[in-house]
């Protein structure tokens, strides 16, 4: 049976969608809400210039809701995670012989911004692996946790990383990579990409200084655009651009031209150029709304209870699964036993119109609400006798 939350969306029936970590599909409210913001442009005329704040303000307000922070001005709208990162690296008040901990392989757009500022200042960027020959299920994301602890000491200046690692849903315990950060006086940068709107995020239990969150995945949300909630270590930094909205003053469009030096409070520095997309914004807007609705904690124990049966199934199996406590629900990995043939495999899904993502060695599994038993259960099948052919 479909899932209720199906009809929001205009997936093809016949599709098992399992790819949400890719990007997500539109919720139909969010597309009617771009379609909206493209024929608003029939009549410039009825534009006014509160509405290049108001549509921005209640993104803020909604973001900042969920993610429980404390205020909507210290949310920025950006075009990317890599702006945002950049926008914190610039900041992050690196020097010579700092140290900045990221952890292997994470997603390029957390990491080049990070190498650049480090390469201008002498500073150094420290890769934390996982434990080699530790399977997923035996110990490997606990492993990593504790080794991202004992990486950080009193040369770190800044921690970065996601809520869940992208490739395979293992799960960083970031209230106590937060508290370990506050101890040694660094920052804690979180890129919420593959984990906000889908796995609860409580800022004031984490604390970090900044979160940046690409609206296209589990944001439901359009390409092309980003959130930022930039802490007070953030307050007095530098943008990547000099927008004129962002200074105080510029709801008076009459007097644009009377300069000024002092910024509108909180992250609103750190907004893109001509942020109030017509478009985007409104359909980002309704993205939220929903989630709001929604919940995180309903996405989150929708896939847990969807994939339990597969799991179980995989583990069963043989096949490497991390335990439940050390991976997200709505991502996670299956790593691919030896006799499978990979392009059998490929193949196979393509056939039976599951859509998930392979990486490495590894299945990457990422349902959301529009997903039902049937969709695992087309996966199951398909990994199953995939499996079968392969031991023949
Ligand atoms: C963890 C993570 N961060 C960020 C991004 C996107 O980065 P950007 O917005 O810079 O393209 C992705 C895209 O896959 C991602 O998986």
């Amino acid at each position: 049976m479909k899932s209720a939350y199906h009809r929001h969306f205009t997936l093809p029936a016949d599709l098992h969608y399992l790819n949400c970590a890719f990007m997500a599909p539109l919720p139909i409210r969010t597309e009617q809400a771009g379609i909206q913001g493209i024929r608003r442009k029939r009549n410039p005329a009825r534009s006014r210039p509160q509405d290049f704040f108001d549509e921005s303000q209640e993104v803020r307000e909604s973001f900042c809701r969920l993610i429980d922070g404390e205020d909507p001005d210290r949310v920025a709208i950006l075009p990317s995670v890599s702006y945002g990162v950049a926008i914190a690296a610039r900041n992050a008040g690196l020097r010579e012989g700092d140290e900045v901990v990221l952890t292997r392989d994470q997603f390029p757009g957390n990491v080049y911004g990070w190498r650049r500022a480090a390469s201008e200042v002498g500073a150094k960027v420290r890769l934390i692996d996982p434990p080699e020959g530790v399977l997923p299920g035996e110990g490997r994301a606990r492993i990593w946790n504790e080794r991202i602890l004992e990486a950080m000491g009193p040369r770190t200046r800044v921690v970065s990383l996601g809520h869940v690692h992208w490739t395979d849903g293992s799960l960083f315990q970031l209230q106590a990579i937060g508290a370990r950060a506050r101890e040694v006086d660094a920052l804690l940068v979180v890129d919420g990409t593959q984990s906000v709107g889908a796995l609860p995020f409580h800022y004031p239990t984490i604390r970090p200084d900044a979160v940046i969150c690409a609206t296209y995945k589990w944001l439901l949300g359009p390409y092309s655009v980003a959130l930022g909630y930039f802490g007070p270590a953030f307050d007095d930094g530098i943008p990547l651009e000099e927008t004129w909205i962002a200074r105080e003053g510029s709801r008076d469009f009459g007097g644009l031209v009377n300069y000024r030096d002092s910024y509108e409070p909180g992250a609103v520095r750190y907004d893109v150029g001509e942020r109030s997309n017509f478009i985007l914004l409104p359909m980002v807007l309704q993205s939220l709304k929903l989630l709001l609705e929604w919940t995180p904690e309903l996405v989150a124990s929708h896939t847990a209870r969807l994939s339990a049966e597969l799991l179980s199934w995989a583990r069963n199996e043989g096949w490497a699964v991390e335990d439940d406590d050390w991976r997200g629900s709505h991502i996670f990995g299956l790593r691919l036993p030896a006799e499978v043939d990979h392009q059998a495999l490929g193949a196979a899904l393509e056939s039976a119109k599951v859509a998930v993502s392979r990486r490495g060695d590894a299945l990457r599994i990422s349902p959301h609400l529009y997903n039902g038993a049937e969709d695992l259960m087309a996966l199951q099948d398909t990994l199953d006798s995939v499996l079968r052919e392969g031991r023949r």
